[in-house]
Protein backbone atom coordinates (compact mmCIF):
# COMPACT_ATOMS: atom_id res chain seq x y z
CA UNK A 1 0.00 0.00 0.00
CA UNK A 2 3.13 2.64 0.93
CA UNK A 3 5.02 1.64 -1.88
CA UNK A 4 1.76 2.05 -4.52
CA UNK A 5 1.38 5.63 -2.77
CA UNK A 6 4.81 6.41 -3.53
CA UNK A 7 4.08 5.12 -7.39
CA UNK A 8 1.26 7.16 -7.32
CA UNK A 9 2.92 10.60 -6.54
CA UNK A 10 2.24 11.07 -2.75
CA UNK A 11 3.91 11.28 0.29
CA UNK A 12 4.31 8.86 2.60
CA UNK A 13 6.83 9.17 6.19
CA UNK A 14 8.73 6.06 7.10
CA UNK A 15 11.18 5.35 9.74
CA UNK A 16 14.88 4.91 9.08
CA UNK A 17 18.00 4.64 11.52
CA UNK A 18 18.71 8.10 11.68
CA UNK A 19 15.44 9.83 11.86
CA UNK A 20 12.04 9.61 10.12
CA UNK A 21 11.90 10.32 6.62
CA UNK A 22 8.97 12.12 4.77
CA UNK A 23 9.30 10.29 1.06
CA UNK A 24 7.98 11.05 -2.35
CA UNK A 25 9.36 9.46 -5.44
CA UNK A 26 12.34 10.88 -6.74
CA UNK A 27 11.71 11.04 -10.40
CA UNK A 28 8.34 12.54 -10.51
CA UNK A 29 8.55 16.49 -9.61
CA UNK A 30 4.76 17.07 -8.67
CA UNK A 31 5.53 14.78 -5.99
CA UNK A 32 8.62 16.18 -5.19
CA UNK A 33 7.23 19.76 -4.45
CA UNK A 34 4.54 18.18 -2.27
CA UNK A 35 7.06 17.22 -0.18
CA UNK A 36 8.48 20.83 0.38
CA UNK A 37 5.12 21.89 0.78
CA UNK A 38 4.01 19.90 4.06
CA UNK A 39 6.75 20.59 5.25
CA UNK A 40 7.04 24.64 4.71
CA UNK A 41 10.84 23.91 3.50
CA UNK A 42 12.35 26.49 1.19
CA UNK A 43 12.56 25.05 -1.95
CA UNK A 44 16.12 26.11 -1.84
CA UNK A 45 17.14 23.17 0.34
CA UNK A 46 17.79 19.88 -1.46
CA UNK A 47 16.45 16.88 -0.03
CA UNK A 48 18.21 13.29 -0.11
CA UNK A 49 17.20 10.54 -2.65
CA UNK A 50 17.46 7.01 -1.04
CA UNK A 51 18.32 3.89 -2.48
CA UNK A 52 17.44 0.04 -1.82
CA UNK A 53 20.87 -0.89 -2.72
CA UNK A 54 23.96 0.73 -3.65
CA UNK A 55 24.03 -0.93 -7.37
CA UNK A 56 20.84 1.19 -7.84
CA UNK A 57 23.31 4.37 -8.09
CA UNK A 58 23.68 4.51 -11.58
CA UNK A 59 19.66 5.50 -11.54
CA UNK A 60 20.25 8.73 -9.95
CA UNK A 61 24.02 9.93 -11.06
CA UNK A 62 25.87 9.56 -14.33
CA UNK A 63 29.10 10.03 -12.72
CA UNK A 64 29.91 7.51 -9.94
CA UNK A 65 33.75 8.83 -8.42
CA UNK A 66 35.80 5.67 -7.57
CA UNK A 67 35.75 6.54 -3.76
CA UNK A 68 32.43 5.56 -3.76
CA UNK A 69 32.57 1.99 -3.91
CA UNK A 70 34.80 2.41 -0.61
CA UNK A 71 32.30 4.16 1.18
CA UNK A 72 29.53 2.28 0.12
CA UNK A 73 31.41 -0.89 1.29
CA UNK A 74 32.01 0.29 4.51
CA UNK A 75 29.16 2.78 5.32
CA UNK A 76 26.22 1.45 3.45
CA UNK A 77 23.31 0.56 4.45
CA UNK A 78 23.80 3.07 6.74
CA UNK A 79 23.73 6.72 8.27
CA UNK A 80 25.94 8.36 5.15
CA UNK A 81 24.96 10.75 2.25
CA UNK A 82 27.29 11.08 -0.44
CA UNK A 83 26.40 14.51 -2.53
CA UNK A 84 27.22 13.29 -6.32
CA UNK A 85 27.19 14.56 -9.90
CA UNK A 86 22.56 14.37 -10.65
CA UNK A 87 21.65 12.12 -13.45
CA UNK A 88 19.29 13.12 -15.73
CA UNK A 89 16.39 11.04 -14.77
CA UNK A 90 16.24 12.66 -10.96
CA UNK A 91 13.54 15.69 -11.26
CA UNK A 92 15.48 18.64 -10.72
CA UNK A 93 14.04 20.20 -7.87
CA UNK A 94 15.18 17.36 -5.57
CA UNK A 95 18.46 19.22 -5.84
CA UNK A 96 17.19 22.76 -5.72
CA UNK A 97 18.22 23.20 -9.20
CA UNK A 98 21.78 21.86 -8.41
CA UNK A 99 23.92 19.94 -10.65
CA UNK A 100 24.64 17.55 -7.91
CA UNK A 101 22.34 15.43 -5.93
CA UNK A 102 22.81 13.79 -2.73
CA UNK A 103 22.04 10.09 -1.78
CA UNK A 104 22.05 7.54 0.78
CA UNK A 105 21.35 3.96 1.63
CA UNK A 106 19.47 3.57 4.71
CA UNK A 107 19.72 0.62 6.98
CA UNK A 108 16.21 0.36 8.76
CA UNK A 109 14.61 -2.95 7.60
CA UNK A 110 11.19 -0.97 6.84
CA UNK A 111 13.08 2.04 5.07
CA UNK A 112 14.05 -0.98 2.94
CA UNK A 113 10.89 -2.94 2.53
CA UNK A 114 9.56 -0.16 0.92
CA UNK A 115 12.41 1.15 -1.39
CA UNK A 116 12.42 -2.56 -2.78
CA UNK A 117 8.74 -2.84 -3.36
CA UNK A 118 7.91 0.64 -4.81
CA UNK A 119 11.36 -0.20 -7.15
CA UNK A 120 11.72 4.06 -7.48
CA UNK A 121 14.60 6.27 -5.74
CA UNK A 122 12.90 8.08 -3.08
CA UNK A 123 13.36 11.69 -2.15
CA UNK A 124 13.21 12.43 1.84
CA UNK A 125 13.91 14.78 3.72
CA UNK A 126 13.42 14.85 7.61
CA UNK A 127 9.61 14.13 8.59
CA UNK A 128 9.53 17.54 10.42
CA UNK A 129 8.03 21.08 9.56
CA UNK A 130 10.75 23.30 8.80
CA UNK A 131 13.53 24.08 11.70
CA UNK A 132 12.04 22.05 14.23
CA UNK A 133 13.46 19.21 15.58
CA UNK A 134 13.70 16.14 13.42
CA UNK A 135 11.32 13.33 14.40
CA UNK A 136 12.81 10.00 15.97
CA UNK A 137 8.96 8.55 16.50
CA UNK A 138 6.30 8.23 14.00
CA UNK A 139 4.07 10.39 16.99
CA UNK A 140 6.69 13.05 16.67
CA UNK A 141 5.61 12.81 12.48
CA UNK A 142 1.76 12.95 13.48
CA UNK A 143 2.19 15.87 15.60
CA UNK A 144 4.29 18.33 13.24
CA UNK A 145 2.30 16.65 9.76
CA UNK A 146 -0.94 15.44 10.43
CA UNK A 147 -3.23 16.03 7.75
CA UNK A 148 0.36 16.90 5.37
CA UNK A 149 0.73 13.10 4.53
CA UNK A 150 -0.89 10.44 3.37
CA UNK A 151 0.56 7.38 4.86
CA UNK A 152 2.99 7.05 8.11
CA UNK A 153 4.45 3.88 8.61
CA UNK A 154 5.07 3.10 11.98
CA UNK A 155 8.86 1.48 12.55
CA UNK A 156 9.14 2.25 16.11
CA UNK A 157 11.50 5.16 18.13
CA UNK A 158 15.22 5.43 15.52
CA UNK A 159 17.94 3.77 16.48
CA UNK A 160 20.50 6.79 16.18
CA UNK A 161 18.23 9.71 16.59
CA UNK A 162 20.53 12.23 14.48
CA UNK A 163 20.37 12.37 11.07
CA UNK A 164 23.03 11.15 7.97
CA UNK A 165 26.28 12.65 7.65
CA UNK A 166 26.66 14.12 4.73
CA UNK A 167 29.69 14.39 2.87
CA UNK A 168 30.38 16.71 -0.48
CA UNK A 169 32.42 14.53 -3.00
CA UNK A 170 32.08 17.14 -5.92
CA UNK A 171 34.36 19.94 -3.87
CA UNK A 172 38.23 18.76 -4.31
CA UNK A 173 39.12 17.79 -1.28
CA UNK A 174 35.68 16.47 -0.17
CA UNK A 175 34.09 18.67 2.50
CA UNK A 176 32.07 17.06 5.43
CA UNK A 177 28.43 19.13 5.26
CA UNK A 178 26.71 17.83 8.18
CA UNK A 179 28.44 16.07 10.67
CA UNK A 180 26.12 12.68 11.98
CA UNK A 181 25.75 9.26 12.06
CA UNK A 182 28.96 8.23 11.23
CA UNK A 183 31.38 9.97 13.08
CA UNK A 184 33.95 12.15 11.20
CA UNK A 185 36.76 9.76 12.36
CA UNK A 186 35.81 6.91 10.85
CA UNK A 187 35.12 8.82 7.48
CA UNK A 188 39.20 9.72 7.43
CA UNK A 189 40.39 6.14 7.59
CA UNK A 190 38.59 6.21 3.83
CA UNK A 191 38.76 9.57 2.73
CA UNK A 192 41.99 10.96 4.54
CA UNK A 193 41.76 14.26 2.68
CA UNK A 194 37.87 14.81 3.99
CA UNK A 195 37.83 18.91 5.12
CA UNK A 196 36.10 18.31 8.50
CA UNK A 197 35.37 22.35 9.20
CA UNK A 198 36.43 23.18 12.80
CA UNK A 199 33.07 25.22 13.74
CA UNK A 200 29.56 24.50 11.94
CA UNK A 201 28.97 25.57 8.92
CA UNK A 202 26.37 28.56 8.72
CA UNK A 203 24.73 29.89 5.44
CA UNK A 204 23.05 33.03 5.54
CA UNK A 205 18.72 33.27 4.97
CA UNK A 206 18.16 32.78 0.94
CA UNK A 207 21.91 32.38 -0.11
CA UNK A 208 22.69 29.72 -2.84
CA UNK A 209 25.36 28.28 -0.21
CA UNK A 210 28.06 25.51 -1.25
CA UNK A 211 26.25 24.04 1.81
CA UNK A 212 22.68 24.47 1.60
CA UNK A 213 20.95 23.41 4.76
CA UNK A 214 23.26 25.36 7.18
CA UNK A 215 20.70 27.76 8.15
CA UNK A 216 21.32 28.45 12.01
CA UNK A 217 18.22 28.22 12.87
CA UNK A 218 17.51 24.35 12.97
CA UNK A 219 16.03 21.64 15.23
CA UNK A 220 14.39 24.11 17.19
CA UNK A 221 11.52 23.99 19.90
CA UNK A 222 8.97 26.34 20.88
CA UNK A 223 11.28 27.46 23.65
CA UNK A 224 14.63 29.19 23.17
CA UNK A 225 17.73 27.52 23.61
CA UNK A 226 21.05 28.90 24.88
CA UNK A 227 24.58 26.26 24.88
CA UNK A 228 25.82 26.46 27.99
CA UNK A 229 29.20 25.68 28.06
CA UNK A 230 31.97 24.98 30.68
CA UNK A 231 33.05 22.66 33.97
CA UNK A 232 30.10 21.25 35.82
CA UNK A 233 30.71 23.39 38.61
CA UNK A 234 30.55 26.54 36.51
CA UNK A 235 27.63 25.75 34.84
CA UNK A 236 25.83 24.89 38.04
CA UNK A 237 26.22 28.19 39.57
CA UNK A 238 25.40 30.26 36.66
CA UNK A 239 22.66 27.65 35.48
CA UNK A 240 21.37 28.96 39.61
CA UNK A 241 21.18 32.36 38.65
CA UNK A 242 19.49 32.45 35.64
CA UNK A 243 16.53 29.84 37.07
CA UNK A 244 16.22 32.19 39.67
CA UNK A 245 15.97 35.21 37.17
CA UNK A 246 13.49 33.47 35.19
CA UNK A 247 11.52 32.40 38.61
CA UNK A 248 11.12 36.04 39.56
CA UNK A 249 9.66 36.76 36.67
CA UNK A 250 7.51 34.19 35.89
CA UNK A 251 9.15 32.57 33.37
CA UNK A 252 10.08 28.63 33.38
CA UNK A 253 13.39 26.60 32.77
CA UNK A 254 14.54 23.55 31.46
CA UNK A 255 17.18 22.02 31.85
CA UNK A 256 19.21 19.47 29.57
CA UNK A 257 22.12 18.50 31.21
CA UNK A 258 23.81 14.87 30.93
CA UNK A 259 22.48 12.50 33.63
CA UNK A 260 25.45 12.51 35.80
CA UNK A 261 25.27 16.08 36.51
CA UNK A 262 21.47 15.71 36.94
CA UNK A 263 21.99 15.40 40.92
CA UNK A 264 23.20 18.76 40.64
CA UNK A 265 20.13 20.66 39.92
CA UNK A 266 17.80 19.14 42.28
CA UNK A 267 16.06 21.32 44.30
CA UNK A 268 16.18 24.45 41.41
CA UNK A 269 13.11 25.49 40.32
CA UNK A 270 13.41 24.20 36.88
CA UNK A 271 12.46 21.12 35.19
CA UNK A 272 15.64 18.96 34.98
CA UNK A 273 15.80 16.24 31.69
CA UNK A 274 18.71 13.86 31.65
CA UNK A 275 20.67 13.92 28.20
CA UNK A 276 21.95 10.61 29.02
CA UNK A 277 25.38 9.61 30.26
CA UNK A 278 28.23 11.66 28.77
CA UNK A 279 30.01 8.58 28.61
CA UNK A 280 27.55 6.90 26.30
CA UNK A 281 26.91 9.42 23.06
CA UNK A 282 25.03 6.75 21.40
CA UNK A 283 22.37 7.27 24.05
CA UNK A 284 22.53 10.87 23.81
CA UNK A 285 22.17 10.94 20.07
CA UNK A 286 19.25 8.33 20.51
CA UNK A 287 17.25 10.78 22.66
CA UNK A 288 18.37 14.29 22.00
CA UNK A 289 15.19 15.45 19.67
CA UNK A 290 12.67 13.44 21.82
CA UNK A 291 13.94 15.47 24.80
CA UNK A 292 14.16 18.87 23.01
CA UNK A 293 10.04 17.94 22.53
CA UNK A 294 9.92 17.00 26.08
CA UNK A 295 10.69 20.29 27.52
CA UNK A 296 8.39 22.06 24.90
CA UNK A 297 5.71 19.59 26.53
CA UNK A 298 6.15 20.55 29.56
CA UNK A 299 5.71 24.19 28.53
CA UNK A 300 9.59 25.95 29.50
CA UNK A 301 10.13 29.11 28.21
CA UNK A 302 14.13 28.79 28.24
CA UNK A 303 15.71 25.71 27.69
CA UNK A 304 19.91 25.99 29.15
CA UNK A 305 21.24 22.50 27.46
CA UNK A 306 24.48 21.53 28.12
CA UNK A 307 27.56 20.97 25.70
CA UNK A 308 28.91 17.92 25.15
CA UNK A 309 32.42 16.66 24.00
CA UNK A 310 33.05 16.92 20.11
CA UNK A 311 34.67 13.71 19.73
CA UNK A 312 33.02 10.61 17.78
CA UNK A 313 28.93 11.34 17.73
CA UNK A 314 29.83 14.37 19.89
CA UNK A 315 30.04 16.55 17.32
CA UNK A 316 26.78 15.58 15.55
CA UNK A 317 25.47 16.31 19.25
CA UNK A 318 26.73 19.61 19.28
CA UNK A 319 25.94 21.15 16.02
CA UNK A 320 22.13 19.83 16.48
CA UNK A 321 22.49 21.89 19.89
CA UNK A 322 24.16 24.91 18.46
CA UNK A 323 21.78 25.34 15.97
CA UNK A 324 18.50 24.70 18.41
CA UNK A 325 20.20 27.48 20.32
CA UNK A 326 20.54 29.59 17.09
CA UNK A 327 23.81 29.87 17.83
CA UNK A 328 23.69 31.13 21.68
CA UNK A 329 26.44 30.32 23.62
CA UNK A 330 26.83 30.84 27.22
CA UNK A 331 30.39 30.09 29.31
CA UNK A 332 30.53 29.52 32.21
CA UNK A 333 34.16 29.62 32.99
CA UNK A 334 33.75 33.95 31.86
CA UNK A 335 32.90 36.55 33.39
CA UNK A 336 28.77 36.46 33.83
CA UNK A 337 26.52 39.68 34.19
CA UNK A 338 23.07 38.67 34.10
CA UNK A 339 21.49 41.73 33.36
CA UNK A 340 23.59 42.02 30.05
CA UNK A 341 23.13 38.23 29.45
CA UNK A 342 19.30 38.44 29.74
CA UNK A 343 19.70 41.57 26.67
CA UNK A 344 21.10 38.88 24.38
CA UNK A 345 17.86 37.32 24.42
CA UNK A 346 14.60 37.14 22.79
CA UNK A 347 12.39 40.82 23.76
CA UNK A 348 9.79 38.51 25.61
CA UNK A 349 12.65 37.70 28.76
CA UNK A 350 13.37 41.25 29.46
CA UNK A 351 9.60 42.48 29.70
CA UNK A 352 8.03 39.93 31.25
CA UNK A 353 7.39 40.07 34.98
CA UNK A 354 5.10 37.92 37.29
CA UNK A 355 2.00 40.04 36.91
CA UNK A 356 2.12 38.89 33.59
CA UNK A 357 0.31 35.81 33.24
CA UNK A 358 1.10 34.42 29.93
CA UNK A 359 4.69 33.38 29.10
CA UNK A 360 7.58 34.45 27.18
CA UNK A 361 7.63 31.68 24.73
CA UNK A 362 3.94 32.40 24.02
CA UNK A 363 4.51 36.34 22.94
CA UNK A 364 7.69 35.61 21.40
O1 LIG B 1 19.42 10.88 8.11
C1 LIG B 1 19.04 11.61 7.20
O2 LIG B 1 19.82 12.12 6.39
C2 LIG B 1 17.52 11.87 7.08
C3 LIG B 1 16.82 10.57 6.74
C4 LIG B 1 15.34 10.77 6.49
O3 LIG B 1 17.47 9.97 5.65
N1 LIG B 1 17.27 12.89 6.11
C5 LIG B 1 17.57 14.19 6.31
O4 LIG B 1 17.19 15.01 5.29
O5 LIG B 1 18.11 14.61 7.31
P1 LIG B 1 17.15 16.60 5.42
O6 LIG B 1 16.47 17.05 4.19
O7 LIG B 1 16.54 17.00 6.69
O8 LIG B 1 18.64 17.03 5.33
C6 LIG B 1 19.35 16.89 4.12
C7 LIG B 1 20.63 17.65 4.17
C8 LIG B 1 20.38 19.13 4.15
O9 LIG B 1 21.31 19.76 5.00
C9 LIG B 1 20.61 19.48 2.69
O10 LIG B 1 20.96 20.81 2.52
C10 LIG B 1 21.74 18.52 2.32
O11 LIG B 1 21.41 17.33 3.01
N2 LIG B 1 21.78 18.28 0.89
C11 LIG B 1 20.87 17.62 0.14
N3 LIG B 1 21.20 17.65 -1.16
C12 LIG B 1 22.36 18.33 -1.26
C13 LIG B 1 23.20 18.70 -2.34
N4 LIG B 1 22.91 18.37 -3.60
N5 LIG B 1 24.30 19.42 -2.06
C14 LIG B 1 24.60 19.74 -0.77
N6 LIG B 1 23.84 19.42 0.30
C15 LIG B 1 22.73 18.74 0.06
MG1 LIG C 1 15.96 17.99 8.33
Amino acid sequence: MAAAAIRAGQLVAFPTETVYGLGANALDAAAVARIFAAKQRPSTDPLIVHLADASHLERITADIPPVVERLAERFWPGPLTLVVRRGAHVAPNVSSGRDTVAVRVPAHPVAHALLAACDLPIAAPSANLFSRPSPTTAQHVLADLDGRVDIILDGGPATIGLESTVIDLTQTPPVLLRPGGVPAELLLDVLPDLRVPAAPLIAAEGEAASSPGTLLKHYAPHATVVLLRGDAAAARHVAQAIVALLHSKGLRAGLLVPDEESPLYAGLQAEVVGLGPSADLLAVARYLFARLRELDSLGVDLILAREVDAAGLGLAIRDRLFRAAEGRVLDAGAPFDLARWLATLPPGFAVANPQQECSARRRI
